[in-house]
């Protein structure tokens, strides 16, 4: 077994060790018959290989067969490490003398996107124009026409695997608090939320749809005995919505826990999760961080060690003051969250923050109204710098007053009995909440869009690649 060496684990201590390292053609620097460069990539990480004509390295054969190598070739590469403190052009500070050079795979000769053309950021384009330099610009369609190629540039092998972490942490932060993972059905009979931005379909002659969430399954679970559980899954929406943040397909992070005295119990869990995502990220993902940081700059979020909590009046009565025209009972749009998102940031020194007790006529029909003025509700929403990342609520668990409630919002009752009489053999208090994965990690990074944050992102306009 020969012994293979992560291009990103090269360092100073390789040095004159003989390695075997597999990577990309990034960038071919032919010098002469007899000397040319190759930086090879690997997640992210470049290393500077030397291809010598010399008799204990290779031949001048080889040295012209390396120079005509097409880029993004994979090859696998022998040789000997040694120290270079100058390279510019790779990550580790190393550079490889090649011994040995295979091609395993050849790149066609003509890519659709160039791979320096990928990485570059807005800011560096914007000063070279300054210079009246013009530097090519790839577009955001033709990154998702190629995204096999666009997801090879650092920042978005840093974004994606940020996002796992996310992932992870939100898995073993839940699980250590005694919640159960499940996964509940995406074929369904009616909608979850309301409204009328469901993918139907026809399931073997039955009228079905796409989830929109897995609401009324991981209450099920609830009424089940499975006291605090979480979902990590897809989650399907047809809203003809082309906006920075909206997608018709995301990963949704779903969270329902049985309540023992009042719903301020299921934003202490929100507080908590999210510091220790924040942290984790902060602490775990250094060099993703950075990565995503020289594409997209971005200042690090700022949070604090307990979460801002807000009501919803107090939020609207900052916005009334700041001169925005808003009533207590209206919904924030985009702008107006965007704005508070500003003054609380300037208050309060946190970008991070959560509003609760919103009007009830703009929440889903199973949300639970105030007890002391039923114009309100249990529930909640989360921010980061401005933006909405999760909405949360204590749940109906009567199940005639949930019939009554589904009825007013003009739901088909017939579609969601089987979820009403589950209420009817005892159900206890509870609530819960859904976050969208790609929403955090785009807002958590500054990234602008959420196709950035998406793998294979599903809008209005795109099914492929
Ligand atoms: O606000 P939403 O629609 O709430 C629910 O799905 C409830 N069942 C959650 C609950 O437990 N009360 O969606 C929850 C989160 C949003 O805050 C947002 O982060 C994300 O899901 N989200 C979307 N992300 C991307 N594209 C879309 N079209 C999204 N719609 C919602």
């Amino acid at each position: 077994q020969r012994k293979w060496i992560a291009i990103g684990s090269l360092d100073k201590e390789s040095k004159d060790k003989e390695v075997l390292i597999r990577g990309r053609v990034q960038t071919i620097r032919p010098v002469s018959k007899t000397i040319t460069f190759l930086v090879l990539r690997q997640k992210g990480f470049t290393v500077q290989c030397v291809v010598t004509a010399a008799p204990e390295l290779v031949s001048k054969q080889m040295v012209k067969y390396a120079s005509s190598l097409n880029k993004e070739s994979i090859v696998d590469v022998y040789g000997i490490v040694s120290p270079n403190e100058d390279i510019k052009a790779a990550t580790q500070k190393v550079e490889v003398q090649v011994s040995k050079i295979y091609c395993v795979n050849r790149a066609i000769e003509k890519l659709p996107i160039n791979f320096e053309d990928a990485i570059r950021s807005e800011a560096e384009i914007d000063a070279a124009a300054l210079e009246n330099k013009q530097l090519a610009r790839v577009n955001r369609d033709t990154r998702l026409d190629y995204r096999v190629l666009d997801i090879r540039t650092p920042a978005k092998q840093g974004i994606f695997r940020i996002q796992c972490q996310v992932e992870n942490i939100f898995r073993n932060f839940l699980i250590s608090k005694g919640f159960v993972g499940i996964h509940t059905p995406k074929l369904i009979a009616g909608s979850s939320e309301g409204g009328s931005a469901v993918f139907k379909l026809d399931y073997k002659g039955q009228p079905a749809c796409l989830a929109q969430s897995p609401q009324l399954h991981k209450q099920i679970a609830i009424c089940g005995d499975f006291n605090r559980v979480f979902e990590v899954g897809h989650v399907f929406r047809a809203e003809d919505s082309y906006t920075h943040r909206h997608l018709c397909e995301f990963i949704g992070l779903d969270v329902e826990m049985e309540i023992n005295e009042h719903y301020f119990e299921v934003i202490k869990i929100v507080d908590e999760l999210f510091v220790a995502i924040f942290d984790g990220l902060n602490e775990n993902c250094k060099k993703e961080l950075e990565a995503v940081g020289k594409q997209f700059p971005f200042e690090p979020l700022k949070y604090l060690r307990e979460t801002l909590l807000l009501t919803y009046q107090e939020g609207v009565e900052m916005l009334q003051e700041a001169g925005v025209e808003i009533g207590l009972e209206d919904d924030l749009n985009t702008e107006a969250e965007k704005k508070l998102g500003q003054i609380v940031l300037e208050k309060y020194g946190t970008e991070f923050y959560i509003l609760h007790r919103y009007p009830l006529k703009v929440r889903p029909f199973y949300t639970m109204p105030c007890s002391d003025n039923s114009a309100y509700s249990n529930s909640f929403d989360v921010f980061i710098r401005g933006e909405e990342i999760i909405s949360g609520a204590q749940r109906i668990h009567d199940p005639e007053f949930l019939k009554t409630r589904a009825e007013a919002c003009g739901i088909d009752v017939g579609t969601i009995s089987t979820y009403i009489d589950s209420f009817r053999y005892g159900a206890p208090p509870h609530g819960g909440f859904g976050v969208g994965l790609e929403r955090v990690v785009m807002l958590f990074c500054a990234l602008q869009n959420i196709r950035n944050s998406s793998l294979f992102p599903r809008d209005p306009q795109r099914l492929a690649p």
